[in-house]
């Protein structure tokens, strides 16, 4: 097969639908490794919404010096990465639970809610990694379209529910459209939803442009459970430092289902995280700097006219029907991947936020 049709298939194979877990983790790589034979080093990865400029100078210096302790079980570290969590949200460390990344904590709080037998409610498209595993655990999975606008359709979600219903998951900002609900709106969605059934909140991305959160509601809402990751904002994706803050009531109630909680994140990854949280100056610079890409991106979208969704993250959820040309395709040409599809039959396209100069290579590619 010639190098350019190789090429094609494989800017086919990152373009098309995929849900599987596989390619979430692989993020394309797998497909433009055999197509080229290895990794270019001059490849441009945009797929998995990871921070380009992380992990802070701090968190890399905190985890080179943990290396030394890696013999020991780190009994009371998880506790003090715990204390400095709460911290920022005004909590105590009985809030918070940790897992190696969010998604394995995604994982539990959906095992616990699919233990009770029933359906969840989520969004359609949203961020569904944690969805199969609750499903083959007997939890129906029933999906709500997002407003033509492609916000979550909170009223829809909420009409959706039913005496079965154990579970909502919402995704706010959502990946992959990168839109957020008003605070007074998601409020609202918490007290009617967490008032009886377990309301899974996704604050993947909340930081990076302030966006509203619900921390400050999981005193009275037992029900009320947040995810939040130290892989985005954080630039840690690698290390798989994720945790939850809800009611310590039900902080304990989820840990009775691990064997041992806390227990996800090894001790080089928890000193880089303690360090990441006191690095307030690599935070903004990774907001300014995200902000920067995404405005010269979507400046770049608007010249060639394509449509896009005004995003709250680290990503941009795009149409790329009237521009024409394969996009995925065309940016394969450039060893730049991640321009990919979460919805069936659909011409919208995800593409991460890499830095300023990768940007200005898609843009000017388009
Ligand atoms: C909305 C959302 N939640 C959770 C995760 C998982 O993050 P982690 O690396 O903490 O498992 C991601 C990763 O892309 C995400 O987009």
């Amino acid at each position: 097969m010639k190098r350019r049709q190789i090429l094609q298939q494989t800017a086919f194979a990152i373009s098309t639908f995929a849900f599987s877990r596989d390619l979430f983790a692989q993020g394309g790589m797998e497909e433009f490794r055999v197509a080229k034979g290895g990794i270019p080093p001059d490849l441009i990865k945009l797929s998995a919404n990871e921070n380009p400029h992380g992990p802070s100078p701090l968190a890399k210096k905190a985890m080179l010096d943990a290396v030394s302790v890696s013999n020991r079980y780190q009994w009371d570290m998880n506790g003090q990465l715990r204390e400095q969590i709460s911290q920022m949200t005004g909590h105590t460390k009985d809030h918070v639970t940790l897992g190696a990344g969010s998604s394995e904590l995604l994982g539990l709080v959906s095992l616990w809610a699919a233990y009770r037998k029933g359906n969840v409610v989520a969004s359609e498209p949203t961020f569904k990694l944690w969805m199969p595993a609750a499903r083959k655990m007997g939890l129906d999975t029933k999906l709500v379209a997002l407003t033509p606008d492609k916000h979550n359709d909170l009223q829809r979600m909420l009409d959706t529910m039913d005496p079965q219903t154990k579970m909502v998951y919402l995704c706010n900002p959502n990946n992959p459209t990168g839109t957020v609900s008003p605070a007074a709106d998601l409020e609202t969605f918490v007290k009617k939803v967490a008032s009886d059934r377990i309301l899974l909140l996704d604050e993947a991305y909340t930081d990076y442009f302030d966006s509203p959160s619900m921390v400050h509601l999981v005193n009275e809402y037992p029900n009320l459970i947040i995810a939040k990751t130290f892989s985005k904002i954080y630039g840690m994706a690698g290390a798989r430092v994720g945790y939850i803050l809800a009611h310590p009531s039900t902080i304990r109630q989820l840990n009775e289902y691990q064997a041992w909680a806390n227990s996800g994140p090894s001790a080089v990854s928890m000193m880089g995280a303690m360090a990441a949280i006191t690095d307030r100056d690599f935070v903004a610079y990774c907001k300014t700097q995200n902000r920067k890409a995404k405005d010269l991106l979507c400046l770049g979208f608007e010249k060639a006219g394509i449509p896009f969704i005004k995003s709250y993250t680290s990503f941009v959820y795009f149409d790329s029907k009237p521009y024409g040309k394969n996009i995925p395709e065309l940016l394969a040409t450039k060893n730049i991947i991640g321009a990919r599809s979460f919805e069936q039959n659909s011409t919208w396209l995800r593409l991460s936020i890499g830095t300023v100069g990768e940007m200005e290579k898609v843009v000017g590619l388009l």
